[in-house]
């Protein structure tokens, strides 16, 4: 075991973790933060996607120390009330069907606007594509996120 300082929503967090604990165990079992889901846990379907340093990571691959001092976002910190445009969104566009992908989802598609604001569909496509969802809501996030990019700014 371990100790670990690690910046979550802002927040700094003292954990003891064996080195090799995936983040998505810090995050769900340690500090408790449930809203991270836990799908593959081999870096396949995106349900586990955080950012680290506005980047989107999949929590379930990317061991605890290999966070050092960076600033990890959760689906909780996302915003205080759910004000992020893409969570606006996601609410108008009803994108959500059984929800247990959205959180992933979500993460992976406000990382993607906030490296690059006014993306093609094309890229839209491609940073989305790496996120399943077995209930099929592709066409929601898609509009969805289309409708974020191309407000003016
Ligand atoms: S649970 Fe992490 S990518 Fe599937
Ligand atoms: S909404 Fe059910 S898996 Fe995506």
């Amino acid at each position: 075991m371990a100790k670990y300082s690690i910046n979550i929503n802002g927040q700094t967090h003292d954990v003891e973790a064996m080195e090799d604990m995936p983040l998505l165990w810090v995050l769900r079992d340690v500090v408790g933060l449930k809203g991270t889901k836990f799908g593959c846990g081999k870096a396949l379907c995106g349900a586990c996607t955080v950012h680290l340093n506005d980047n989107a990571v999949r929590s379930c691959s990317l061991p605890v120390s290999a966070v050092g001092e960076g600033r990890i976002t959760t689906i909780e910190g996302l915003s205080k009330e759910g004000e992020h445009p893409i969570q606006q969104a996601w609410e108008k566009f009803v994108v959500p069907q059984c929800g247990y992908c959205q959180t992933g989802q979500i993460m992976n598609a406000a990382a993607l606007i906030k490296r690059n604001p006014q993306p093609s569909e094309q890229e839209i496509e491609q940073s989305m594509q790496g996120n399943l969802c077995r209930c099929g809501t592709y066409n929601r996030i898609k509009a969805a996120i289309i409708s974020v990019t191309s407000q003016p700014k």
